[in-house]
C-alpha cells in the first residue's frame, strides 16, 4: 500500500495540486483501472469518505430551500476544502439558464478547492424527462410507459431526458425505478412499469440506455441510477418504507429480475431500498448489498444509499444505537455513497471509525475505487463543467412529439359499451370531475416539485383535458362543470336534480375525469383504495342521466372504482400521462388515435382481495356456497380487469398457434408460432403477449407467466405471424440459493386466448 494512502487521516492537508496531465491519473491515454489506482494512492482517509458522501442542494445555496437554484460560494467551498465533498443532489425545476449559472459555479469550486481537483459528481431526480428543467419535455410516467409495452419509449424517456440535461451538469440521473408494482396501496406504485418482472426489466433497461448510451450529447455523459433495490415495492402494508417479508426464494423469482437485466446491460448505479426485509434494514444488510447483489448479480457499479437512510437506522429502524454505529453497520453491509445529506455526521463518524481500526481503508478503497471510476468513466475529469449553446435541445418540438407518442399508446381502453367511443361528430360535450382542468393531476409526483409543482407552475400551453377536448372538437358545444356545481345539484331536492339531470340528456357525452393528486413517498399513503366516495357519488349521479358516460381515470395507482365502473360506458385508464397526456385522452376519445394501451397491473375489484396476474392457483381456491362446494377458479384473477387488457376500435383475431414440438429436450427448443390479423377497419398497434404456465413445481409456480412481449402495427386486412422460441432456460426459476431449477413436466404456451401444450421429458 503507497504511503500516501495512509498519510493521516485530518483535513486539508497541504494543497499539492498535481500541475501536468503527466500526473497519471490526469492522462487520458492510460486506462481507467491505471487512472483510479493512481489517484487513490494519493489520497488521504478523509478525503476518501469526502468521495463517499452527497449532500443536498440546501447546503450551498443562499435560501436553504429546494427551489433555490444559486450557489453561496462561500458555503460550497469550505464544504471541498475542508470536507472534500465527492457529490452534491437535487435541486427543482428552474430554467436551463438558472441551472447552468449553479452547476458552472459549482463545478469550478469543485475542482479549484480539492487538493487534487477531483471534479463533482451532481445528481438529480430526472424520473419522466427531465422534468427538474423548466420548459423541459415531461414524458409520462413510468406506469403508462408499461402501458405501452414498447421498450421504445422507456428508452426516448431516458434518451431526451439526457438529451435536455446533460449539458447542464446532471451527470446521475435518480432512475429508472426497477421496483415491481407488488401493492397497489402503495404510494410509489405509478413510479414502476407494472406488476410483471419481465415487463420491469424490458422497460427499464431501455431506459437506462437511452440515458447511458446516447452518444448526441457527447462529450458529456450521464449515469442512470435503478431503485430502490430491493423489495421495496412489497410492504406488508402497502404504506412507504414499512416492513417487507420476502423469501429469498421470491426474491429471486420476482424482485431480482428487473435489476439483473439492467445490471447485464450495463446499469452503473444503484439506490436503495430504505425500507426493511425480514427484520433487517436493506441499508444494513449484508445478505442483499453484498451476497446478493455484489457476488450473485454481479455488480460492480456504485450504490447509493436514498435520502438520509443511514440515519434512518437510528432513528426510524432503530437497529443501530448511534449515527456512528450507523455508519458502520451500513459501511459493512456494503454501500458506497451515502446520501447524508444534510449533515456531515457520516464524515466524522467514518473517519473515527477508520482511526479506531473497525473500518479499514482497505474497505473505504473498495467503494471510492468505484466512485472513481464512474467519474472517469462519465469523462468528468476531461469534462467537468456544463455547457449553455445547445438549449435549443430542450423542451423542442421533436422531444414532445416524442413524448405525445409515449403518452398515446399509454392509455388503456378498458371499457366500450356499445362502441361510446370513438365520438364521432358530437354536438355537446360535458365534462366533469376533479381532474377535468387540473395539469398537474395529469403529471403526478417528481414533476417539477417532489411532490408535484403547483398549478401555475405548468407551462401555460399545456392542455387541461377540458381545453384538449376543446381543441379536438373544434364544432361541438364542450361545456366545463365545476366540481362545486356537479356537488351543489347532487345534494339539492329532487326537482333540481331531475331538471339538471335531463338537461344532460341532450350531451353526446359526459366525461368524468377523476382519480388522484400528485404525491410520492409518505405523503401519499392511503388506508383505503376506494376512489374518494365524493368521486364515486358523482359518478353515479352523473349516470342517471341517458346520455353515455365516459370515466377518465387520471391516477398513479388502481384506485378501486367497482361501484362506478358499473354505472359507466366507457372506462379509459389515463394513469399519469404527463405534459401532453390531455392530448392523448383527446385524441383517443375522438378516434384520431386508434388505443392500444394495456394494462401493465391486475386492477382489482374488492378492497380486501388483490392477486398480481402471476398469482398461484391455491390463491383461487374457495366455497362457493351456490354450489354448495369447493372451487378453484380458472387461471384468471379475481381483478376487475386483467393485466394485458386494454381495447381497440379495431379487432385483432388470434389463429393458427402452432408449436414446433411436442418435447423440449434439454439442449434443444420448442418454437411456436402464431398468427395475428386485423379483421376491423382500421389501422391499429397490438401488443403481442407471450405467457407459459408449468404444470407442477416443487416450488408452487405462477398460473401463468409473461416471457415475451412485442407490438405490431397491422392495417385493416392484414395479418403477421410472430415467433416465441422456447428453451429450457426460459422455463426454469430460482431456488432459495437463486440456483435455476427446471421441472421436467408439461407446460402451457398462451397467446392472444389460445393455448398450446408441451413437455420436457423426465430424464
Ligand atoms: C426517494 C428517492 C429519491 C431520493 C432523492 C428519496 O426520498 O426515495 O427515490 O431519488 O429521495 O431525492
Amino acid at each position: 500500500m503507497p504511503s500516501a494512502k495512509n498519510s493521516g487521516t485530518t483535513s486539508s492537508p497541504k494543497k499539492q495540486r498535481p500541475e501536468s496531465a503527466s500526473v497519471p491519473f490526469q492522462n487520458p491515454s492510460l486506462s481507467i483501472n491505471e487512472r483510479v489506482e493512481d489517484l487513490l494512492s494519493r489520497m488521504t482517509v478523509y478525503e476518501k469518505i469526502g468521495q463517499m458522501t452527497q449532500l443536498d442542494i440546501t447546503l450551498v445555496n443562499n435560501t436553504g430551500k429546494q427551489d433555490d437554484v444559486s450557489i453561496d460560494a462561500p458555503k460550497a467551498r469550505k464544504l471541498i476544502r475542508e470536507h472534500h465533498i465527492g457529490s452534491f443532489l437535487n435541486g427543482e425545476a428552474v430554467t436551463p439558464e438558472t441551472w447552468f449559472s449553479f452547476t458552472n459555479q459549482l463545478s469550478k469550486i469543485g475542482i479549484e478547492e480539492h487538493r487534487l481537483g477531483i471534479p463533482l459528481i451532481f445528481g438529480i431526480d430526472h424520473i419522466h424527462g427531465a422534468t427538474y428543467v423548466t420548459g423541459a419535455t415531461y414524458f409520462p410516467q413510468s406506469i403508462n410507459l408499461g402501458a405501452t409495452f414498447n421498450p421504445e419509449h422507456a428508452f426516448q424517456t431516458g434518451r431526451i431526458t439526457a438529451l435536455e440535461s446533460a449539458d447542464l451538469g446532471h451527470h446521475w440521473i435518480f432512475s429508472p425505478v426497477l421496483d415491481i408494482a407488488a401493492n397497489p396501496l402503495w404510494p410509489r406504485f405509478y413510479e414502476t412499469y407494472g406488476e410483471d418482472p419481465y415487463l420491469c426489466g424490458l422497460m427499464g433497461t431501455a431506459h437506462v440506455k437511452g440515458i447511458q448510451e446516447n452518444d448526441e450529447t457527447s462529450p458529456a455523459k450521464q449515469a442512470a441510477c435503478s431503485k430502490h433495490f430491493l423489495g421495496y415495492s412489497d410492504p406488508h402494508s402497502g404504506r412507504d418504507r414499512t416492513p417487507a417479508r420476502l423469501p429469498m426464494q421470491q426474491i429471486h423469482e420476482f424482485h431480482r429480475p428487473s435489476f439483473q437485466k439492467a445490471i447485464d446491460n450495463g446499469l452503473k448505479t444503484v439506490m436503495l431500498n430504505s425500507g426493511e426485509i425480514n427484520g433487517v434494514p436493506v441499508h444494513a444488510s449484508y445478505e442483499i448489498l453484498t451476497t446478493l447483489l455484489r457476488d450473485q448479480m454481479g455488480f460492480e457499479g456504485v450504490v447509493v444509499t436514498d435520502w438520509d437512510d443511514v440515519g434512518k437506522l437510528e432513528d426510524f429502524h432503530f437497529t443501530a444505537e448511534n449515527y456512528k454505529e450507523a455508519v458502520y453497520d451500513s459501511v459493512m453491509a456494503g454501500i458506497d455513497v451515502c446520501m447524508t445529506p444534510l449533515h456531515l455526521k457520516f464524515n466524522t463518524c467514518l473517519k473515527e471509525l477508520v482511526e479506531e481500526g473497525r473500518i479499514t481503508e482497505e474497505r473505504l478503497d473498495f467503494s471510492v475505487r468505484r466512485i472513481l471510476r464512474l467519474k472517469f468513466e462519465l469523462g468528468l475529469f476531461e469534462n467537468p463543467h456544463p455547457r449553455n449553446d445547445r438549449f435549443d435541445r430542450i423542451g423542442n418540438a421533436g422531444n414532445k412529439a416524442k413524448a405525445l407518442d409515449a403518452a398515446r399508446e399509454s392509455i388503456v381502453l378498458l371499457k366500450n359499451e356499445h362502441n361510446v367511443l370513438p365520438l364521432e361528430k358530437p354536438a355537446k360535450i360535458g365534462v366533469f370531475g376533479p381532474s377535468a382542468s387540473s395539469r398537474r393531476n395529469l403529471c403526478g409526483g417528481w414533476t417539477i416539485k417532489w411532490q408535484g409543482g403547483k398549478e401555475d407552475q405548468y407551462p401555460d400551453i399545456m392542455h387541461t383535458l377540458f381545453s384538449a377536448l376543446k381543441k379536438e372538437f373544434p364544432g361541438a358545444h364542450v361545456k366545463h362543470f365545476t366540481q362545486e356545481e356537479t356537488q351543489l345539484i347532487a345534494a339539492s331536492d329532487e326537482d333540481r336534480q331531475k331538471e339538471f339531470i335531463s338537461a344532460l340528456d341532450s350531451y353526446d357525452l359526459l366525461v368524468y375525469a377523476g382519480g388522484e393528486e400528485p404525491y410520492t413517498e409518505f405523503v401519499g399513503n392511503i388506508t383505503d383504495l376506494r376512489l374518494p366516495h365524493q368521486q364515486t357519488d358523482e359518478i353515479l349521479f352523473l349516470s342517471r342521466s341517458k346520455a353515455p358516460l365516459s370515466l377518465v381515470l387520471i391516477e398513479g395507482r388502481p384506485r378501486l372504482i367497482t361501484e362506478a365502473s358499473e354505472a359507466a360506458d366507457a372506462i379509459i385508464f389515463a394513469g399519469l400521462p404527463g405534459v401532453e397526456g390531455a392530448e392523448a385522452i383527446a385524441n383517443i376519445i375522438s378516434g384520431r388515435v386508434n388505443p392500444s394501451g394495456k394494462l401493465p397491473f391486475s386492477y382489482p375489484k374488492n378492497p380486501n382481495h388483490f392477486l398480481p396476474y402471476n398469482h398461484k392457483k391455491s390463491q383461487l381456491y374457495y366455497f362457493d356456497p351456490e354450489q354448495a362446494n369447493y372451487i378453484m377458479q380458472n387461471d384468471e384473477s379475481p381483478s376487475l380487469f386483467q393485466f394485458g387488457d386494454g381495447l381497440s376500435y379495431t379487432r385483432f383475431v388470434y389463429s393458427n398457434l402452432k408449436l414446433s414440438a411436442s418435447e423440449l429436450k434439454l439442449d434443444g427448443q420448442v418454437s411456436a408460432s402464431v398468427t395475428i390479423t386485423n379483421e376491423g377497419k382500421r389501422e391499429g398497434m397490438e401488443s403481442v403477449l407471450w405467457f407459459t404456465s408449468c404444470h407442477f413445481g416443487k416450488i408452487t409456480r405462477p398460473v401463468k407467466e409473461l416471457k415475451k412481449a412485442e407490438k405490431i402495427t397491422l392495417k385493416p386486412g392484414e395479418s403477421q405471424t410472430l415467433h416465441f422460441e422456447i428453451s429450457p432456460e426460459l422455463l426454469s426459476y430460482p431456488n432459495d440459493n437463486g440456483e435455476a431449477v427446471l421441472e421436467r413436466t408439461g407446460y402451457t404456451v398462451r397467446v392472444g386466448g389460445l393455448s398450446g401444450e408441451f413437455r420436457i421429458p423426465k430424464g
